[in-house]
């Protein structure tokens, strides 16, 4: 058999270097996507050495509306057929919703939600077709509650849990699987990114990004359609359910401030 080519967006930091590590290891050529040319490049000669594949680079601000359609149209023209995707990029916006600024919050929705449906879309049809696929969608444990104070994102998070638990159920018995990963606080650039480095989510604890991408990675093998890493984790998802939602959206604003 052929090795399979996986694209990971936000592949220039945090979870996606990880992401990468773990599918060149496993013998797959890689498409690596993000903002920072330069930190991919360098992650490609090195994944190139290091495990004797083909990493490709495609510098792409997922931000700017038609970023997607032109990452395909690229993929198409390099006549590169993509088996395994791994919507990773995203970020987080810290404050109140009416007084962040509304370009970042725009911007955050394409990267977290239009980008991530839309290359799941326009990728889909291919791996349905060839019988077989994977993509591995990172949401987040803020899929499950509002979040006040990162409201955009907590939102953005349950739009990617909910797609990818629908997309699992109606691709079932097409040899296409859908994984939704959901990490609680973990340690990346995302804490600095997002201004939470005194919040109390991120001082009760972090798992580390290679936990997280390997216990993602492994449930994407197994064509899982969600995986919360971390026992503490999955309590707290587990909990959220049988909480009146007063509480949740208190309990939550707490977390985040
Ligand atoms: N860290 C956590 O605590 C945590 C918890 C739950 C879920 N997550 C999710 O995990 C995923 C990975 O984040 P991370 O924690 O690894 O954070 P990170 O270290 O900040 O990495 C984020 C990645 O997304 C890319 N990205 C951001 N904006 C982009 C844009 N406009 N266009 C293209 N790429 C863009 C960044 O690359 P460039 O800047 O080079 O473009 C970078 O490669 C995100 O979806 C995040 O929401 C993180």
């Amino acid at each position: 058999m052929l090795p399979s080519t996986a694209l990971i967006t936000g592949a220039s930091a945090g979870l996606g270097v990880e992401f990468a590590h773990l599918l060149a290891k496993d013998h797959n050529n890689v498409v690596l996507v993000a903002r920072s040319e330069d930190k991919l490049q360098q992650l490609a000669t090195e994944l190139e050495k290091q495990y004797g594949i083909k990493a490709h680079v495609f510098a792409s601000d997922l931000s700017l509306p038609g970023a997607a359609q032109a990452l395909l149209e690229s993929l198409r023209l390099a006549n590169l057929k993509i088996d395994v995707l791994i919507n990773n990029a995203g970020f987080g916006t810290n404050g109140k919703f009416y007084e962040n600024p509304a370009e970042q919050e725009f911007a955050m929705l394409q990267v977290n939600v239009v980008a991530l449906a839309q290359l799941t879309r326009l990728l889909l049809p291919g791996m349905v077709a060839r019988g077989y696929g994977k993509v591995l969608n990172v949401a987040s444990t803020a899929a499950f509650q509002p979040g006040p104070h990162m409201a955009g994102y907590f939102a953005s998070k349950a739009y990617v849990l909910s797609l990818s638990e629908a997309l699992a159920y109606e691709l079932k018995d097409s040899g296409v699987t859908v994984t939704a990963l959901c990490p609680g606080p973990t340690q990346t650039e995302f804490i600095e990114r997002a201004g939470m480095k005194e919040s109390l989510l991120f001082t009760l604890g972090k798992s580390s990004a290679k936990k997280v991408a390997q216990a993602g990675y492994q449930a994407m093998l197994r064509g899982e359609a969600t995986v919360i890493p971390g026992l503490h984790n999955w309590a707290l998802a587990q909990t959220v359910r049988f909480t009146p939602r007063k509480v949740v959206r208190s309990l939550a604003s707490m977390l985040v401030k």
